[in-house]
C-alpha cells in the first residue's frame, strides 16, 4: 500500500517529483509496485529476502544497504520505533539536502513519528490515505542522533535488535516447543524461519544433532543469529524458506513459522513452510513445529505427511509432529493426544 500513498500525493499535485531524479526507497513493503511512480532511477534497500527477490525481478537496483546519494529518499515505516527513527536518519544522510518522504500505516505508528518529526524539522506536506499517512521534509540532519539499531544483549544474554521478530527475548511459542523437543532428533536438520537463533541453539545442543541449517529471510535477524550461535555446527542462510533447497536430504525440520505477510495475518505462509519442510526431508524424516492454536495447519500436514500427532499444547499454542513426508498416495493417520 505504501507506494499507493506516494502515487496519490504525486497525482493530486501535493508533491512534485521531477522524473529525472534519483529515488531511493528504504524497506518498501514486499508487494509494493514502484511502477506506480513517475520515476525512472529507483534504488531499493531491502533486507527481507523474498521482497529483495521481488524487486530484483522487476529489474530494479536492489541492495541491502543503500549508500549512494539521492535526490529523494522514501522510507516505509516499520513498526519498531527505533528502526523507524534510524531509517529516517539514514534517509537524511542519503538525501543530502534533498527530500525525505515518510510513509506508513496508522497501526505502524505514523502519527507518533510525524509528531516526533515535527519537533525537529519543518514538515513541508502531508496527506492521509488508506489508513495511513505520508509526509515529507527537506533533509537537514535533524535525526543525526537516531542511529540505526545494532545487535545488543537482551534477556538471558540473547542478542537481538529492534525490528526483528520477538526482539525483547524468546517467543513464548518457541519456548513451548523447546520444552517438548523430542530427544530422538538426530543428524542434520533445519530451523525454517529461524530468526535470531533461539530454536537453533537448543537444537544444536541436543546430543544426537550433528548440524543445523538456519534459514531466515530477515537479514538483521540473521546478523543476531550469527552472534548467538557462532560457527560451530550451524550454517546460516539468508533465504526464502518456501523455496530454499539443500543438496542433502534432512533428517528433521523444526520451526515456528511466520503467520503474517507484511501486517496481514496469512496462514498460507505457514502452510507453504510445511510443504517446504516435506520437500526437504528424507523419506523417514520428521517435522516438529509450534503454532498458535487457531492456525489451520492440520489439513496441510495431513496431505504432506503419512503421520501427524499433537505432541503438546494449551489454549494458546499447539506443538505438532509430522513424520514421513508423502511421496506417493500413502494414507495419513492423524493421532490425537
Ligand atoms: C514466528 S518467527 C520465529 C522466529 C524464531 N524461529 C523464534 O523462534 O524466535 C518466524 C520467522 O520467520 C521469518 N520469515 C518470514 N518469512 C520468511 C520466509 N519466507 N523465509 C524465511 N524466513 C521467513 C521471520 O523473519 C521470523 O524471524
Amino acid at each position: 500500500m505504501t507506494f499507493a500513498r506516494l502515487a496519490h500525493a504525486v497525482e493530486t499535485g501535493a508533491l512534485t517529483l521531477p522524473d529525472d531524479l534519483r529515488l531511493v526507497c528504504l524497506e518498501p513493503n514486499p508487494d509494493a509496485d514502484p511502477g506506480m511512480l513517475p520515476v525512472r532511477d529507483i534504488t531499493v534497500q531491502q533486507t527481507f529476502k523474498p521482497a529483495f527477490d521481488h524487486f530484483e525481478s522487476l529489474g530494479l537496483t536492489v541492495t541491502t544497504e543503500a549508500t549512494g546519494a539521492a535526490d529523494v529518499v522514501h522510507v516505509t515505516l516499520p513498526r519498531s520505533r527505533e528502526l523507524a527513527r534510524g531509517l529516517i536518519a539514514q534517509a537524511e544522510r542519503l538525501a543530502e539536502g534533498g527530500l525525505v518522504i515518510v510513509d506508513g500505516a496508522k497501526t505502524d505508528g505514523i502519527d507518533a513519528i510525524l509528531k516526533f518529526a515535527k519537533s525537529r524539522v519543518a514538515i513541508e506536506g502531508q496527506m492521509s490515505k488508506a489508513h495511513g499517512k505520508i509526509f515529507w521534509f527537506s533533509a537537514a540532519d535533524a535525526f543525526r542522533d537516531c542511529a540505526l539499531p545494532v545487535p545488543a544483549p537482551v534477556l538471558d544474554g540473547w542478542i537481538t535488535q529492534p525490528g526483528v521478530f520477538s526482539a525483547d527475548g524468546p517467543d513464548a511459542g518457541s519456548e513451548a516447543l523447546v520444552a517438548v523437543l523430542p530427544k530422538t532428533l538426530k543428524g542434520r536438520g533445519a530451523d525454517l524461519g529461524g530468526g535470531w537463533g533461539y530454536l537453533t541453539r537448543h537444537l544444536r545442543d541436543l546430543s544426537g544433532v550433528t548440524h543445523v541449517d538456519l534459514v531466515e529471510a530477515d537479514r538483521r535477524a540473521l546478523t543476531c543469529a550469527r552472534l548467538n550461535l557462532g560457527e560451530d555446527r550451524v550454517s546460516l542462510h539468508w533465504a526464502d524458506a518456501t523455496t530454499w533447497g539443500t543438496p542433502a536430504s534432512l533428517d528433521w525440520v523444526v520451526m515456528n513459522p511466520p503467520f503474517h505477510t507484511s501486517r496481514t495475518p496469512d496462514a498460507s505462509l505457514g502452510q507453504d513452510f510445511i510443504r517446504s519442510a516435506a520437500r526437504l526431508l528424507r523419506p523417514k524424516g520428521s517435522l516438529v513445529m509450534v503454532a498458535n492454536r487457531h492456525l489451520p495447519y492440520e489439513t496441510t500436514l495431513a496431505s504432506a505427511f503419512q503421520q501427524v500427532q499433537e505432541l503438546d499444547g494449551d489454549t494458546r499454542f499447539k506443538v505438532l509432529q509430522a513424520d514421513a513426508p508423502i511421496t506417493s498416495d500413502k494414507k495419513t493417520r492423524v493421532k490425537r493426544r
